[in-house]
């Protein structure tokens, strides 16, 4: 078998998800590179004639643009009271299904669907799996640009070393599809997440962070299984398949 490449991976976890939508869904379309590979399968799903009459809900400009180029009804969200199935990736993915997100600086749209969704299914390949949250990545924080210094001192003294993130091919730092700023925060530790999650969400000026606490309900999970591309599920405890 020939060298998987990582994409490849992310498409297969992408589409493990993708597979669980059946008619006449509501479907909450993830940003980043592993997710957006949900939309073109869907995409085809209905083409194909599979598929009838599902509802997108993107999560971001990125898989807003591409369900439109691709011919996948949206609907808004003050439309919908609830969503069957929210398909997105995560930077980090640790025990309890527990994730940072926002690497993409689209967390709080991510949130809010994958809140609303009964099914918030996480696709991401094996590097993301990790023990100890926090690890690998910084907590996101969403912010008020009229508040980024007040909240750049709380979230250092809440002990995470806070960056504003700077844009990539765009002069100055990155903006949300909301029009705010995104601090990293670097936390040594997060012993509990949740209540990180609640600290971060009660400085005044943020928004949403990348701390997703028992929202996940699976996560499709692609590696090489000696030298073959496998995807297994992982179900959060608790929760019927
Ligand atoms: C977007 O803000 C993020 O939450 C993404 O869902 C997350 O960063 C995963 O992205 P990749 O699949 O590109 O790693």
């Amino acid at each position: 078998m020939t060298a998987t490449s990582a994409d490849e991976l992310k498409r297969l976890a992408a589409e493990a998800a993708a597979r669980r939508v059946v008619s006449g869904m509501l479907v909450g379309l993830g940003t980043g590179s592993t997710a957006i590979h949900a939309v073109p399968c869907l995409a085809e799903r209905l083409k194909s004639g599979e598929l009838r009459d599902i509802r997108g809900i993107p999560t971001s400009y990125q898989s807003l643009m591409l369900a439109r180029q691709l011919g996948i009804p949206l609907i808004d969200l003050d439309e919908v009271d609830r969503i069957d199935i929210a398909i997105d990736g995560a930077d980090e993915v640790a025990p309890g299904l527990t994730l940072i997100k926002g690497a993409g600086a689209a967390q709080t749209r991510e949130k809010i669907i994958a809140e609303l969704a009964d099914d918030f299914s996480v696709v991401v390949d094996e590097s993301k799996l990790v023990d100890r949250l926090g690890s690998k990545m910084p907590v996101p924080v969403e912010v008020l640009p009229f508040a980024v210094g007040p909240v750049t001192r709380a979230i250092e003294r809440l002990g995470g070393p806070p960056t504003l993130r700077m844009g990539v091919k765009k002069a100055g730092p990155v903006v949300t599809d909301q029009g705010n700023l995104v601090i990293d925060a670097r936390f040594a530790e997060i012993p509990e997440p949740a209540r990180l999650e609640r600290e971060l969400k009660m400085i005044p000026g943020t928004l949403e962070n990348g701390l997703f606490v028992g929202l996940a309900r699976r996560a499709f999970v692609a590696s090489l299984v000696e030298g073959m591309p496998t995807v297994r599920e992982l179900l959060r405890a608790g929760k019927a398949s």
